[in-house]
């Protein structure tokens, strides 16, 4: 129940739709408006499960996480929603046989659900198996144990070139001994994991073979690699009047000028003091750059385009002009931009970002990173630094054109995986013939 993950989840819905598969979308009230209207051109069928009311801690009529106050009310939110279980399981016991459940990863009550209906459930966290595998290292293995300082780089058992810091981490993961209820969440949640059938990974095994190894080999359940879906889309349609940033991308192209294109995402906050930095760097680069950004303007209308409606990011990474991609490395915007080519400048900010920024720079080497001047990757990030760092990627510097060649085989690499009989479509015609198409001799557990 948040707009970063119904997104994907009801993108995945319509896939497997396409493959003939039939779907029903178990909702909220609240939820379901935007979610019926957003697959009217299908059939597939959408339930609405009531959501619990008079919760303390959940503020009355908010039924997804993008409308809660702050993060703090994130636990009691996803706490709340096991109350929805029994309705839950009514529908699905009322539904032609179900064969498999999809569920994200953070409603771990589903596995109870499924363990009692004797149904396969496989589970979506929008995550990288590199995150996943690193993230569940912590938990278990606590490597970060041995450093005296949040950013004293440590190496991590069994993937021994891995460099980490403690600070690559939020918590609960980045303490020693978690505790609290955000940590018995996780734990939660992660338990429910490992008893599931399996993972859906919006990403292809070969951009990161050695994490899915070790994640299937070690950590399990199998994490099946599908994507990067955003290249399974077709291409929109054109419509006759071109939006204002495609006008100024083909304007720019026109001049033989690069872009840099920067968003952070939507659901991160900025120090304004960082955010002011950021602008001077921008500017002191002299770099054009095209900014997904709701706040201000007025000094930048030189050589940028600041952007506030919605923007088909896809298509943005593919304009011919945009050269790279200031980003905030969600996952989402790292497939995107592999999938175009486009090289990152990595700055992450919350979630598991951080990860994601090692996966773009360390792993992949189809980026670069602006780190704080003491080299930590949580400190304040000064504009001499933007500046330096967006020259490097967008101009000059030997690194930067090492990641742009990188991108364009990288890029190469994972349009071949989506292409007709790649891996990733053949990963996805498995799971259907595994999972999906036959209910397998799952026994329900024991009370
Ligand atoms: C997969 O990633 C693409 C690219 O960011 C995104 O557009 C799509 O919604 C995602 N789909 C799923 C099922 O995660
Ligand atoms: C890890 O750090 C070492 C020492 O700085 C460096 O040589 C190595 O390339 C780093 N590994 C990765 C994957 O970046
Ligand atoms: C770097 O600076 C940040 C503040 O910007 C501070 O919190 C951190 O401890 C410093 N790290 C190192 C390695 O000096």
């Amino acid at each position: 129940m948040s707009q970063g993950h119904t997104i994907p989840i009801l993108h995945l819905a319509r896939l497997l739709h396409r493959r003939l598969l039939s779907i029903t979308v178990l909702t909220t009230p609240a939820n379901s408006p935007s979610i019926r209207s957003s697959l009217l051109d299908t059939t597939i069928s959408v339930v609405d499960l009531p959501f619990p009311v008079n919760i303390p801690g959940v503020p009355p009529g908010i039924e997804s996480t993008d409308e809660l106050p702050s993060i703090s009310f994130l636990v009691p939110f996803v706490t709340a929603t096991k109350l929805i279980q029994t309705h839950f399981e009514q529908v699905i016991e009322s539904l032609p046989t179900v064969h498999c459940i999809i569920s994200d990863g953070f409603l771990g009550w589903t596995q109870q659900s499924a363990d009692k209906l004797g149904i396969p459930r496989v589970l979506f966290y929008g995550m990288s198996n590199h995150a996943m595998t690193l993230s569940s290292i912590m938990l278990r293995e606590k490597p970060h144990a041995m450093v005296s300082s949040v950013d004293e780089v440590f190496s991590v058992p069994g993937l021994p070139w891995v460099n980490l810091t403690t600070n690559d981490f939020e918590p609960p993961l980045s303490e020693l001994e978690p505790k609290g209820a955000l940590f018995d969440f996780v734990a939660e949640t992660s338990a429910a994991a490992f008893k599931s059938h399996g993972i859906l990974v919006n990403g292809s095994y070969e951009l990161e073979p050695r994490f899915n190894n070790y994640w299937n080999q070690k950590i399990g359940p199998r994490a099946w690699c599908f994507g990067p879906l955003c290249l399974a889309e077709p291409p929109r349609v054109q419509t006759l009047q071109k939006p204002t940033w495609v006008q100024w991308l083909d304007k720019k192209s026109a001049q033989g000028k690069s872009v840099l294109y920067v968003a952070f995402g939507s659901q991160a906050e900025m120090a304004p003091e960082q955010l002011h930095e950021i602008v001077m760097g921008l500017e002191r680069s002299e770099v054009e750059f095209l900014w997904f950004v709701k706040g201000f303007e007025e000094r930048l209308k030189k050589r940028a385009l600041i952007v506030k409606e919605w923007v088909d990011q896809r298509e943005l990474l593919a304009h011919q002009s945009v050269k790279g991609f200031l980003s905030h490395c969600g996952w989402n915007s790292v497939m995107e931009s592999v999938s175009a080519s486009v090289p990152i400048l990595a700055f992450p900010l919350m979630a598991e970002q951080h990860l994601n920024a090692r996966m773009v720079v360390d792993e992949l080497g189809i980026g670069l990173r602006i780190l704080a001047s003491n080299g930590s990757v949580r400190g304040f990030v000064e504009s001499k630094d933007v500046e330096r760092m967006v020259r490097e990627l967008m101009e000059r510097g030997e690194k930067g054109k090492e990641v742009r060649k990188k991108v364009k085989e990288v890029g190469e690499a994972a349009r071949a995986a989506m292409g007709d009989g790649g891996p990733s479509s053949r990963t996805l015609d498995l799971f259907i013939d595994e999972v999906c198409n036959k209910k397998l001799n799952l026994l329900p557990s024991p009370a």
